[in-house]
């Protein structure tokens, strides 16, 4: 992952620890009603895909016990990994384009119900995305995959030439060369693997996204209430179809792309038919960027404007994140596809201990703090969930506390230790396993690899009935823990 240059190392805190009083009159454990929107609290597990599906795409065992076990500690809402929406094969990523993803998805309902006694709500993260492929030789993507094009012919200066004199003569070209002949989006192909971009609008099934889109998504969401959750969250932040609508980057000619007013057309086409196709009391609501964090990107601004459309459109809350793009990703290596999170945007999407002046704890909170505010001056209460390396009672009720949102969401720090919020009401604080943002679990995200946490992956792993990951080195969930 990118790390920025000045490289200064932090540490978490534990922070202040809360006596029964401070509970009582926290914001943290104080309840919100919004809409459709009831929590407990103001605890919030955003989306965190941990490898746990079926090269299908369906639930498993390890699926209910990874969102069983972060659901013992009550948190008032769990939103589920991102979760495709389509009926195509998408390796283990969980999926709900199809009825048949409907019984185990009951079950994983079923299993947070019980493990929460009721007090989570549960929401699912429904993400569309188009297709990257990984990074092929060059030898072979000059033979097989370029389409051979007058441009070609004519910098080459081989207009008559045959395809095949064409292809070996781009074979033998070195670098810089090959830049000069292929076209922008010839190159990339050839350095990062092929990406289809929503812009590729000479392609029917992209020119078509707008058509399609709304009802894929309403359709998922039919699903999920079928299923039991209790609302979807529509996935329009980091490098996926939707928030690639939403891009300042975006320059679609169909009146879905260019200013921000089209721009957000499409998000607020795809929550309309999700409203009008689910019932009244199920939640929809979703997550978007507060900032892109790449050249010629959404800035800010842009996310104030979406997000107050958002909010008259009637969303019943608004989940920020950051950065995360394909856009300034590391090159892959031959043979793998490029990966959202390696460059600088995604160093801002899950910020690491080794940081820079700003430090990885709150990075968000500044932009995601103007986008409430401008909810609220445009007259809207609508919830606003703000994440990023919270990790104690202290920092979460400053946000809170703060304007910086209504509700908390916590990634790593509940990975790291999901019973800290139970820790923290019951007088256990100083048991809490603070997160260290390494970003181990990040990397075994990035290889598709079962997520798991370093504080625990190797402890008590002859207890029985721990489940491992394939290789039989990690244990999949955290051990278990009561307060005595
Ligand atoms: C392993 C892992 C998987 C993630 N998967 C998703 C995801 O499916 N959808 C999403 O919106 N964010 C995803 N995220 C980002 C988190 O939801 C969160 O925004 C980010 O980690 C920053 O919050 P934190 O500092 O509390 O961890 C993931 C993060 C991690 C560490
Ligand atoms: S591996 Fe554990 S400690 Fe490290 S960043 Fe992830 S959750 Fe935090």
């Amino acid at each position: 992952m990118w790390k920025p240059p000045e490289k200064i190392r932090f540490k978490t805190s534990m922070g202040h620890l809360p006596d029964p009083q401070e509970i009582a009159d926290s914001k943290l454990f104080s309840p919100l009603d919004y809409q459709r929107l009831h929590l407990d609290n103001r605890s919030w597990l955003p989306a965190m895909v941990p490898w746990r599906a079926t090269n299908d795409g369906e639930v498993t065992r390890e699926v209910l016990d990874w969102y069983g076990r972060f659901a013992r500690s009550k948190p008032a809402a769990i939103v589920v990994e991102a979760t495709g929406i389509r009926d195509v094969p998408s390796g283990p990523l969980m999926r709900i384009g199809h009825d048949r993803y409907i019984g185990g998805l009951r079950q994983l309902i079923e299993r947070i119900g019980e493990e929460s006694e009721g007090a989570t709500r549960v929401f699912i993260q429904l993400i569309d995305f188009l297709s990257i492929r990984r990074r092929q030789k060059a030898e072979k993507y000059l033979e097989r995959f370029l389409v051979i094009t007058d441009r070609h012919r004519k910098l080459l200066d081989m207009e008559e030439a045959r395809e095949f004199d064409i292809r070996q003569a781009l074979i033998e070209m070195e670098g810089e060369g090959l830049e000069r002949i292929l076209a922008e989006r010839e190159y990339n192909a050839l350095t990062y693997g092929a990406r289809e971009l929503v812009t590729d609008t000479h392609l029917n099934h992209i020119a078509d996204l707008p058509q399609v889109l709304p009802q894929l998504f309403a359709d998922a969401a039919i699903r999920a209430e079928e299923a039991g959750f209790d609302g979807v969250e529509l996935h329009y932040a980091h490098a996926y179809s939707m928030a690639s609508f939403l891009s300042a980057t975006n320059n679609r000619q169909d009146g879905y792309g260019g200013e921000r007013t089209h721009r957000v057309r499409l998000p607020r086409e795809v929550f309309r038919k999700v409203r009008e196709c689910v019932s009244d009391k199920f939640v929809v609501g979703a997550r978007f960027l507060a900032n892109e964090i790449i050249d010629g990107g959404s800035d800010v601004e842009d996310a104030c404007f979406f997000a107050v459309e958002f909010a008259r459109c009637g969303m019943d809350f608004l989940s920020l994140s950051r950065g995360g793009k394909f856009d300034d990703a590391k090159q892959p290596k031959v043979g793998a596809a490029a990966y959202p999170y390696t460059g600088r945007s995604g160093y801002e999407c899950m910020p690491q201990f080794i940081s820079d002046k700003v430090g990885p704890f709150g990075r968000n909170f500044a932009d995601t703090a103007q986008v409430r505010k401008a909810v609220r001056d445009a007259g809207m209460q609508t919830p606003v969930v703000v994440a990023g390396g919270i990790h104690n009672f202290e920092m979460a009720e400053a946000a809170l506390k703060g304007g910086k949102g209504d509700i908390i969401g916590v990634a790593r720090q509940y990975l790291a230790d999901p019973d800290w919020l139970l820790k923290l009401q019951s007088g256990h604080g100083e048991a809490i396993r603070l997160c260290e943002y390494t970003n181990y679990c990040e990397g075994l995200d990035q290889n598709h690899k079962q997520v798991t946490c370093k504080l625990w992956d190797r402890t008590e792993l002859d207890e029985p009935d721990v489940l491992k990951s394939r290789d039989g080195k990690r244990r999949l969930s955290a051990p278990p823990w009561s307060a005595k």
